[in-house]
């Protein structure tokens, strides 16, 4: 057999698992009370090129707040990576299509910094987008794409070099986690490092409340179809017949828990039919979709310190609406 048609192969078997996955996971989510989707499906295609579309938006700060960050404190972010300035693995976990890591990447590149850049993500679409884009604009960059979830594909990179690691974790994706969820997953990724290793966490701070709800909640209504993307995703892949103009897109925020919270509504009595499932809606039942949860520093150090790392610096950009933290593994 070719080494190609082993490569087809895996990579056919791993669409068959995801599938399944895809399936098991919409089925439960939809059974329980109140219903409820991952917000990790949102990214095929569509999704991707929406977020894209999303992080554009005028109301939604927080890419501009981060990217002022990457753009003007290039130096210090990478200082705090260099660390000790011994070689490293550079690990993005859900890096999208890394536009802002990738003033980091070039900053380190061009001081001839030794070092691998790994970025993690589910969607395969937007790591062809990312490779392409960095080959692009990085001559020479050393790159490993890893498609799949963060921690199994943590597990991958570390069976490939042993060398330190800097992970980092940005645009607030661990606000897209329930609050105990963010603890665990702080935890568990301790548990995959080495003491002294370095993390970088963005987290998007507790502001105006309106501000934050604006961000969700566009007049353009892309947010609204990045929402309602899902189910046309679960149309496509899982033989569903959701009818999208039957749900709407309904934001909230709670400025004493900082959770800001997507749903879809049913507009009306209904039943949808996934394969040989089917599920009942009653009128103006939600479907819990995502959580983009805000924090104070505090907030931030407290689950360092709780997680076994110990925070080190951060930096906000200029407005303070949103901090990148740098944490040590002790
Ligand atoms: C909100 S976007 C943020 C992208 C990027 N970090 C940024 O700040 O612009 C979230 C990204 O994480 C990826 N993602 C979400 N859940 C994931 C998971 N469980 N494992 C791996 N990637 C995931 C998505 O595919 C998407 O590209």
């Amino acid at each position: 057999m070719k080494l190609s048609d082993t490569v087809v192969r895996e990579k056919i078997r791993v669409e068959q698992q995801n599938a399944k996955t895809f399936l098991h996971d919409v089925i439960k989510g939809l059974n329980q009370y109140p219903k409820q989707l991952q917000s990790k499906y949102f990214y095929d295609q569509r999704g991707d090129r929406l977020f894209q579309e999303i992080m554009a938006l005028p109301d939604y700060y927080l890419t501009r707040c981060e990217m002022d960050i990457f753009e003007n404190k290039t130096a210090e972010i990478a200082r705090g990576i260099s660390a000790d300035q011994t070689p490293f693995d550079l690990i993005e976990l859900g890096a999208g299509d890394a536009s802002k890591s990738m003033h980091v990447l070039r900053y380190l590149k061009n001081l001839d910094t030794d070092f691998r850049y790994m970025p993690i993500d589910i969607s395969s679409n937007i790591l062809s987008i990312l490779d392409d884009k960095l080959k692009e604009n990085i001559s020479g960059l050393d790159i490993v794409c890893l498609e799949g979830e963060y921690f199994e594909m943590l597990h991958k990179a570390s069976q490939l070099s042993l060398r330190r690691k800097v992970i980092l974790f940005l645009g607030s994706n661990i606000g897209n986690m329930e609050i105990e969820e963010a603890y665990r997953f702080c935890s568990e990724l301790r548990n995959n490092l080495n003491k002294d290793d370095v993390v970088m966490i963005g987290f998007d701070l507790k502001k105006e409340p309106n501000t934050i709800l604006n961000a969700y909640n566009d007049k353009d209504g892309v947010t609204a179809s990045f929402n309602l993307n899902l189910l046309e995703r679960i149309n496509k892949e899982l033989q569903a017949d959701f009818n999208l103009d039957k749900f709407e897109h309904y934001e909230t925020y709670d400025p004493l828990t900082g959770a800001c919270k997507s749903y879809l509504i049913s507009l009306q009595e209904q039943s949808v039919s996934i394969g040989d499932h089917v599920f009942h809606f009653g009128e103006n039942e939600p479907i819990y979709m995502e959580v983009s949860q805000k924090f104070s520093m505090e907030d931030t150090r407290k689950m360092a310190l709780q997680s076994g790392f110990e925070p080190v610096y951060s930096i906000m950009d200029s407005r303070g609406w949103f901090v990148d933290v740098f944490w040590k593994a002790v």
